[in-house]
Parts: structure tokens; C-alpha cells; sequence
């Protein structure tokens, strides 16, 4: 039998969030609710579901292959040039069109841990060697980064904020590691809950792209703008860097029904700050709910909270939950990942663990 190479034998395949129908299929359960990939509670803007429901007449043709009016849209709120945005059937898309382009096999990529695992998968299917940084106190460590660079080094990944842990790296941290990194290396700046951050320390990557560095901007309409069913997200990046990327992209990588949704997503101002306030409510819900419950999470700049337990094992306290009908994300031994959703699913959330750990003491407060 023909035999993949060993390098793509041992990539460990991408585990997503459970689906509610899936669970309840499983289960024979209903009314289950899911916190486990980070999308937008409150649905898609209507404004989007309208344009999609018009686009739909035009789906016997293939959609436009440039993304014209998208790519347009997303340049003028952007101030960046057509030429400058490549869209992508999700980031994800993006991160392997990037890999695929830009990296040879044996070449190194330099990413953190925990991070979000795709990068190192992709690494590894195009046969390149991933250079893993452990995170200091939740967060990039930058300075370790850094000092990773070798020669081989053709892409840094830096998620901002981190997924799982919702952590962000700050202007003057970024500053610093930029001036680290020489011409030839492709920084990724993977900011898919860009719209999420409050702080003012963030780091404004766009900063970098305007000094002309090799720097690729990635963000998403699969988080904040509620399309995470429809594949769209979109790179940022020097036109030189997105023609050789654009020569790898599958001529119809964007369908039409997500151009149509996209565009229309992005002019519903009111649907992201709902979506923002409705966050930062549930934030502060869980914080308190946690805090009095005596667990220990990382305050996040995202829309899911890292949550750590002082002896239950993550995946245990994921397979109750589950019986109970809440979807959650195990992440390390003792850590979960739950995404923030509406009052009612944190309510439920918390009842549950409540439930299962009782109320007495079961972590530390960070
Ligand atoms: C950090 C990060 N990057 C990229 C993605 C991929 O998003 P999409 O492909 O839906 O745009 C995700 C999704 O969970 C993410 O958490």
C-alpha cells in the first residue's frame, strides 16, 4: 500500500469543538449548548443572512475568483491597497497558503506553546521543523522567540491574543521583538480575536506592515463578525509577499454566498459592539462566578476564558460536562478552554460545574 511520508503520518489530526448535533446524536440528549470554538453567540449580523439570502440566486456561477468587492471593502476600512489583502477560506486557509509558500522542507518556524495547533500541523505537513517556545505566564515570550532564529527560520507565529489563553502581547514587547527579527523571516501576526481586545497596551501590528516589514496580518470573520460556518478570513500583508501567495490559492477559495455575507458583515457596526458588550458582560460574569468557586483563570482580551483546575483532570471534567450537555474545549492536563456565550449557556456552564466539582475550593487564583 502506498505510505504517506513519516512527517505526515505523525501529525496528530486537529480535534475540533464538538458539535451540539453530534453530542446529542451520541447521547440521545437535547438543548445542549456549546462554548467550545469560540463563535459568536448572538448569531450573524441579519444584515449579513439577508445579503447571503440574495446571493444565493447566483450560485449556478462560479463565484469571482478575486473577491473584487470584498477585497475593496476590507482595503478602504483598512487604508491598505487591494493588492495588500488576500482572502482566505477561513485564516486558516491562509496559515497554510503561507506555509506552502514561503517555507521548505527543513526549514524552521518558530511558534508558541500552548498556541493554536494548527500552526505546528501545517509546519509539519510541509515537511518543516517547528521550534516550540513555551509561554511565560500565559503569554508569548517573546524574548525566547527571538533568540530561537536561526538561519532556517522562515515564519514566526504569534497569535494576538493567544488562543487558548486569550493573553495579548503588548506594543512595546512587540516593538522589541521586531527590531529582533531580519529581513527574510515572514512574521505572522494571527489576530483573530483582534476585535475582542480592550487593553491599550495591544500591539498594533499594522504599525509593522506600514514600516514595510515582512509581516502577515491575519484576522477573521469567523469570531466577532458570526460567520465561522461560511470560511472567510484575510491576510494583510506587502504586495509582493500576497502575489506569490495568490499564485497558490485555489482559483475559487472564497464562495460567493461568504463574499456576499462578508461585505455585508462588515458595515454592521451595532452587531459587533452588541457582540463586544455582550463579551465583556459575560467576562465579567465568569471572573466573579470562578473567583468565588476558588478557580484559577487567565484574564482574557478574547471571547473564551482559560480555566485551570488544582487536581480535576481536564478531560474527566469535559466528559461530565458533556453528559450534562455542555460542550467545553480540555486543553492541557488540568486546564479548560470555554468560550464566553450568552448569560443563559455561562449560567448553565456554571451551574454545572458547580454540580460536578461541588462549591468547595478546587484551584488557586492566579
Ligand atoms: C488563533 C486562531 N487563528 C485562526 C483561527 C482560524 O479561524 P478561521 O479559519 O475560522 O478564520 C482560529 C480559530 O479558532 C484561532 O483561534
Amino acid at each position: 500500500m502506498i505510505q504517506a511520508p513519516e512527517y505526515i503520518k505523525t501529525i496528530k489530526p486537529y480535534v475540533p469543538g464538538k458539535p451540539i448535533a453530534e453530542l446529542e446524536r451520541e447521547l440521545g440528549i437535547s438543548g445542549s449548548i456549546k462554548l467550545a470554538s469560540n463563535e459568536n453567540p448572538l448569531g450573524p449580523s441579519p444584515l449579513a443572512v439577508r445579503a447571503m439570502r440574495r446571493g444565493l440566486q447566483g450560485v449556478n456561477r462560479y463565484p469571482d475568483g478575486s473577491c473584487y468587492y470584498l477585497k475593496n471593502a476590507l482595503a478602504q476600512k483598512l487604508n491598505v491597497s487591494d493588492e495588500e489583502i488576500l482572502l482566505g477560506n477561513g485564516s486558516n486557509e491562509l496559515i497554510d497558503i503561507a506555509v506552502r509558500t514561503f517555507l521548505m522542507p527543513g526549514d524552521e518556524a518558530i511558534m508558541a506553546h500552548p498556541s493554536f495547533v494548527v500552526y505546528s500541523m501545517i509546519v509539519q505537513a510541509a515537511g518543516g521543523r517547528n521550534i516550540v517556545v513555551p509561554l511565560k505566564e500565559w503569554r508569548h515570550d517573546l524574548q525566547a522567540m527571538a533568540s530561537e532564529i536561526t538561519d532556517r527560520t522562515k515564519i514566526i507565529f504569534i497569535a494576538n491574543p493567544n488562543n487558548p489563553t486569550g493573553t495579548i502581547n503588548t506594543k512595546d514587547e512587540m516593538d522589541a521583538f521586531m527590531e529582533k527579527v531580519p529581513d527574510g523571516v515572514l512574521v505572522i501576526v494571527d489576530e483573530a480575536y483582534y476585535e475582542y481586545v480592550s487593553s491599550p497596551y495591544y500591539a498594533d501590528s499594522m504599525k509593522y506592515f506600514r514600516q514595510g516589514r515582512d509581516i502577515l496580518i491575519l484576522r477573521t470573520f469567523s469570531k466577532i463578525y458570526g460567520l465561522a460556518g461560511l470560511r472567510v478570513g484575510y491576510g494583510i500583508s506587502k504586495g509582493a509577499i500576497v502575489t506569490e501567495m495568490n499564485k497558490i490559492r485555489q482559483p475559487f477559495n472564497v464562495n460567493s454566498a461568504a463574499q456576499e455575507a462578508a461585505i455585508a458583515a462588515l458595515q454592521d457596526e451595532g452587531h459587533l459592539k452588541r457582540t463586544k458588550r455582550l463579551n465583556e458582560q459575560g467576562k465579567k460574569y465568569l471572573y466573579r462566578e470562578l473567583s468565588a468557586l476558588n478557580i484559577s483563570y487567565v484574564p482574557t482580551e478574547a471571547n473564551f476564558i482559560y480555566i485551570s483546575f488544582k487536581e480535576e483532570e481536564a478531560m474527566g471534567l469535559y466528559e461530565k460536562l458533556l453528559k450534562y450537555g455542555v460542550i467545553v474545549r480540555p486543553m492541557g492536563r488540568h486546564e479548560l478552554r470555554v468560550t464566553i456565550g450568552l448569560s443563559e449557556e455561562n449560567k448553565r456552564f456554571i451551574e454545572t460545574l458547580k454540580q460536578i466539582v461541588g462549591s468547595k475550593a478546587v484551584g488557586s487564583k492566579q
